[in-house]
């Protein structure tokens, strides 16, 4: 450190040590001055302003009066009003859910609502998301995927709104004693091989048959089902009852021919298949409900 100071113009503290190394006394830049007065500017005004300090007996309020539970509040209200504005609309009678689909905000508020409703209402038996449920039990109950488009009872949203509201029951009787064990055998390989493109022509013949299978009457005479019935398409992969899949599928396709669906009646063993009703016979949800419900499941992928 040197005793003189080489450089008496400038401001400096003595303290040098050559001549590049020297500890200078300069004004901080404009730029950190304007920012070191404007926090402790803000701290004071948000101390003021805001609750902050705290007392044995609370804290100070702040002359706004901002609390969070009142910002809480006011967010609330304002989502309220935004709702209350499309639920109003969804609960018109004059309003179809085929109008709701129609209208993209509405059908988005309508599909965000309802999928809590879906959760709490039908995930039990369709799965999250009516993506059907893969791990089902022995018990011989099918649940149906509705994420997809492949529909018992139709696929527009008029069709599943009533699906809903009223329940669904597909009933097929149960052909045990009407067949032969050879005719089941024989058609049971038919529906295999429909579901894989092809035919089994002994079975075809029982299937056509209305002294003995009648199927077609039913299932129609292209095998792919009638709406208005609820019976399955027998012509795809896609399987209402076959629990096990690969090689059990044709005990399983036996089974149903065998003992029916929803015959439990007049035989024990029937495959079991219903749909609640959720309309003013069942569960009576609110009709605004239903049709959020019918455009949630529509809107699942495979609505038509
Ligand atoms: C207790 C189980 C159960 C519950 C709960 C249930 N479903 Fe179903 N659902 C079924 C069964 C079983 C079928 C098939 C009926 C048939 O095969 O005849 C079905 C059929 C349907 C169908 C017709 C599918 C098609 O391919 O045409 C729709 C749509 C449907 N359900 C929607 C719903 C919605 C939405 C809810 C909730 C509000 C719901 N389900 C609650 C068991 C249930
Ligand atoms: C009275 C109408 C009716 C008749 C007749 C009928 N079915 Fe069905 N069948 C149905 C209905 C309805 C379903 C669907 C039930 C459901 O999904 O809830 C069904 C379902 C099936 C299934 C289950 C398909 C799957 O995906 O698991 C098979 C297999 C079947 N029928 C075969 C036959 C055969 C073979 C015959 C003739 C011996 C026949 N059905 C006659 C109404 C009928």
């Amino acid at each position: 450190m040197s005793e003189n100071n080489p450089f008496p113009n400038e401001k400096n503290t003595g303290h040098i040590w050559d001549e590049t190394l020297r500890e200078l006394q300069n004004d901080p830049p404009g730029w950190w001055r304007i920012g070191f007065h404007a926090s402790w500017i803000f701290c004071i005004a948000y101390f003021v302003l805001y609750p902050s300090i705290p007392s044995l007996d609370g804290y100070t309020k702040g002359t706004l009066g901002w609390t969070a539970v009142s910002e809480y509040k006011e967010d609330l209200a304002a989502i309220d009003e935004v709702r209350s504005k499309w639920e109003k609309q969804i609960n018109d009678p004059n309003m179809t859910a085929a109008m709701i689909i129609a209208d993209d905000e509405l059908r988005n508020y309508t599909v965000r609502s309802a999928k809590v409703i879906f959760g709490d209402f039908c995930s039990a038996c369709h799965g999250s998301g009516g993506a059907g449920i893969s791990s089902l039990s022995a018990d011989q109950s099918g649940y149906p995927v509705l994420a997809d488009d492949d529909w018992l009872y139709g696929g527009t949203v008029e069709q599943i709104q009533t699906t809903l509201t009223n329940g669904r029951r597909g009933i097929m009787p149960n052909y045990g004693a009407r067949l032969t064990t050879e005719e089941t055998a024989d058609l049971a390989q038919h529906i295999v091989a429909l579901s894989e493109g092809s035919e089994h022509e002994a079975g075809k013949a029982v299937f056509m048959d209305p002294t003995k299978g009648g199927c077609f009457a039913c299932h129609g005479m292209d095998a792919k089902g009638i709406a208005a019935l609820g019976s399955a398409n027998l012509t795809d992969a896609i399987w209402r009852f076959d629990v096990k899949g690969g090689d059990q599928r044709l005990a399983s396709v036996t089974h149903t021919i065998v003992h029916g669906v929803n015959s439990e009646l007049i035989d024990p063993a029937s495959r079991n298949a219903v749909m609640p009703a959720f309309g003013p016979l069942g569960k009576d949800l609110p009709t605004g409900t239903l049709k959020k419900l019918a455009v949630y499941v529509h809107q699942l992928g495979g609505g038509k």
